[in-house]
């Protein structure tokens, strides 16, 4: 087994956090270290001095970073998860946000599922706004799903799914929204043409700036990876990305009341939303 000193770790962990904005306190020290020593045979390295040094200076492009970033990311995910959020979503926040636009003639409506993992989030918005509006179909509606990790956004593009994935997925979705072949399930073309996939790393200023228009954005079970200050640095980002109006959801337990107070926090029924005004 790869020898990791304390020392050599807390300097990969400072890497990542300044790369990816994930934490990795001394408690995680097992798990990256058999994940970099998965990296460190590919790469044919013995002396984890030597991955150090690839990781931090010899890797402009951020290649390496790409492919750790691969192997270190939680990806768990399924559709319909968070089924009380959705509905807050699906009864106020479309309906508001759906009226203010069609009164003045826009016919426009952007989601981003940011950290989107393999889609599940992204096709389950998607069903969603097909069903409790079906004139989406002559709007342009647009849902981009990102991520960091390419191998979870090859899987957005199959829109294909196991048993665990669906398994939340209410009958009457299934049967409108998901075809069923050789015992996986497959997103209907009508409603998976609304996703589109974009790399992008949460922690890239640059290319955070880049994100804008957008009416909602999910960012579930993914700031619970980030300390205080970088959840507040991609929270800015958000509130820069969205139209006023436009509505953040995060995960259960990822507030953030601590590191913002520029949305303005809106409660339906036992679920708590933030808007931008
Ligand atoms: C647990 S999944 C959440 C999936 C989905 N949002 C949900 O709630 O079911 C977390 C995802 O965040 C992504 N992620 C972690 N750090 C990221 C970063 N710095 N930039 C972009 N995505 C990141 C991971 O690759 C992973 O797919």
């Amino acid at each position: 087994m790869l020898e990791l000193s304390v020392e050599q770790f807390r300097s990969l962990s400072q890497i990542i956090y300044q790369k990816l904005g994930l934490y990795f306190d001394d408690r995680k020290l097992y798990f990256l270290k058999t994940r970099v020593s998965r990296r460190m045979a590919i790469l044919g390295l013995d002396d984890p001095k030597d991955y150090l040094f690839k990781i931090g200076y010899g890797d402009p492009q951020g290649q390496e970073m790409q492919e750790l970033a691969n192997l270190i990311t939680t990806n768990e995910t399924y559709m319909f998860r968070e089924y009380e959020q959705l509905q807050a979503f699906a009864n106020y926040c479309v309906p508001e946000v759906l009226s203010a636009k069609q009164a003045i003639g826009d016919r426009s409506l952007r989601v981003w599922s940011a950290g989107s993992s393999s889609g599940e989030e992204a096709y389950t918005l998607a069903m969603i706004i097909q069903e409790i509006f079906p004139q989406a179909e002559y709007w342009d509606c647009m849902i981009v799903a990102t991520d960091i990790d390419e191998n979870m956004l090859r899987r957005v593009r199959t829109a294909r799914y196991g048993n665990r994935s669906i398994k939340d997925v209410p009958e009457e979705y299934r049967r409108k929204y998901l075809i069923e072949d050789c015992g996986e399930y497959v997103v209907r073309s009508r409603t998976a043409c609304l996703v589109r996939t974009q790399h992008l790393n949460l922690s890239d200023r640059i290319a955070m700036r880049s994100m804008g228009g957008f009416d909602f954005i999910f960012c579930r079970n993914v700031l619970i990876y980030f300390d205080e200050l970088s959840r507040r640095a991609v929270v800015d980002h958000f509130y820069n990305a969205l139209n006023p109006g436009g509505y953040l959801f995060l995960g259960h337990s990822e507030s953030v009341g601590r590191v913002t107070t520029a949305f303005k926090l809106k409660q339906f029924e036992s679920h708590l939303v933030y808007m931008k005004e």
